[in-house]
């Protein structure tokens, strides 16, 4: 299959939309990472989909809406604190699970009686979903396992020849995948850490579950799909508290990639083929997958990760560099 490249003008979208229709499967760009899109309603297109990606069937997909009122073409009852959370942050990097629509096909829930819906902010996956007129099951745009795609480069690198096509637009601006909420429990409980933190969510709902016992990547332990190895580059991922000296990074064997907040002391620069200081937490969120994706360009051995400091986007971050290292 060849994956046609498609630019954001609305008559590149209006093909984009009409392949979705067919039964096609489409990436596209949100705020948080790429998606890769079928229509929910599909269970072609859907199957599709998990084949694309490699994708174990027992994890359920994210379902995108052009707009907060279009709820009813996925929901088949919204609960309060669903409501809530909708009007306080959508179009945003915000999921809420809540009980689904007949015409979303099972495989999308993973046979689950509940489905994850969110609308993005980012204009084009907007338009995008608005001219197909159906919910859009959008997983992230990788092959399963590996990081996320935060650039239209980084989704062909895992998807070129699989997927029909791919909607080309800058980088993804925020570059951690959205929160996940689940309304059906009181007071909500946070499955996936993400961009809107505990603490926004509690200010709108009064209460949240206590996220203690999120794993590595901030879903929950009894969240569907998290067993599965996810956000792993083909390097092994190292977490440090502080940068490692010349010393510590003699002892990894082999290319060596560094990133963090803190840069390296000039004696271990030279010891390193690729490194990236960032200059804010949302930077480091922003670009951390695209760093992971560099590095095993390069032919790294071993990434050496400055652990995020678990303070609004940070603990989103953690999350996902401690499921990297996680093997
Ligand atoms: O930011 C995002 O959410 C991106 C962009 C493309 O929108 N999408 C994304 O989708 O991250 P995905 O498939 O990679 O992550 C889906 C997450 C998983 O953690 C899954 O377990 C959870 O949502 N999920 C989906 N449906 C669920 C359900 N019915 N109950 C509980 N968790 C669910
Ligand atoms: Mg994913």
């Amino acid at each position: 299959m060849e994956t046609i490249r498609l630019e954001k003008e609305e008559r590149q979208l209006r093909q984009a939309a009409e392949i979705l229709r067919r039964g096609g499967i489409v990436a596209f760009p949100t705020e948080t990472v790429f998606g890769l899109g079928a229509d929910a309603t599909n269970p072609s297109a859907v199957q599709r989909l998990f084949q694309a990606k490699g994708r174990p069937a027992d994890n359920p997909l994210i379902v995108h809406l052009a707009e907060p009122d279009d709820w009813p073409l996925a929901v088949s009852s919204l609960p309060t604190t669903a409501r809530q959370l909708l009007s306080a942050f959508a179009p945003g990097p915000l999921t809420v699970v809540v009980p689904k629509q007949e015409c979303i096909a099972p495989a999308v829930t993973a046979g689950l009686p509940t489905v994850a819906v969110r609308v993005p902010s980012n204009p084009v996956a907007r338009e995008l979903v608005r001219l197909v007129g159906r919910p859009i099951a959008a997983p992230s745009a990788n092959r399963s396992g590996r990081p996320s795609a935060t650039t239209w480069q980084s989704v062909l690198e895992d998807l070129d020849g699989r997927i029909d096509a791919v909607v080309c637009d800058n980088p993804s601006e925020i570059g951690v995948e959205s929160t996940v909420v689940d309304c059906c429990q009181n007071p909500p409980v946070v499955l996936r850490r993400g961009a809107v933190t505990e603490a926004q969510i509690a200010a709108v709902v009064g209460q949240v579950s206590s996220p203690g016992n999120l794993q590595g990547d901030g879903a929950m332990v009894n969240s569907p799909g998290v067993r599965h190895p996810h956000y792993q580059p083909t390097a092994r991922v190292r977490l440090v508290d502080s940068p490692p000296s010349a010393d510590e990074l003699r002892s990894l064997p082999g290319r060596i990639a560094y990133c963090g907040l803190q840069g390296l002391s000039r004696a271990a620069a030279s010891r390193v083929s690729v490194a990236r200081t960032f200059t804010s937490l949302e930077e480091y969120a922003r670009d951390f997958y695209e760093f992971l994706r560099l590095a095993d360009r390069d032919g790294a051995a071993w990434i050496v990760v400055e652990r995020a400091k678990p303070e609004g986007i940070g603990a989103a971050l953690l999350d996902r560099q401690t499921r990297a290292a996680d093997r």
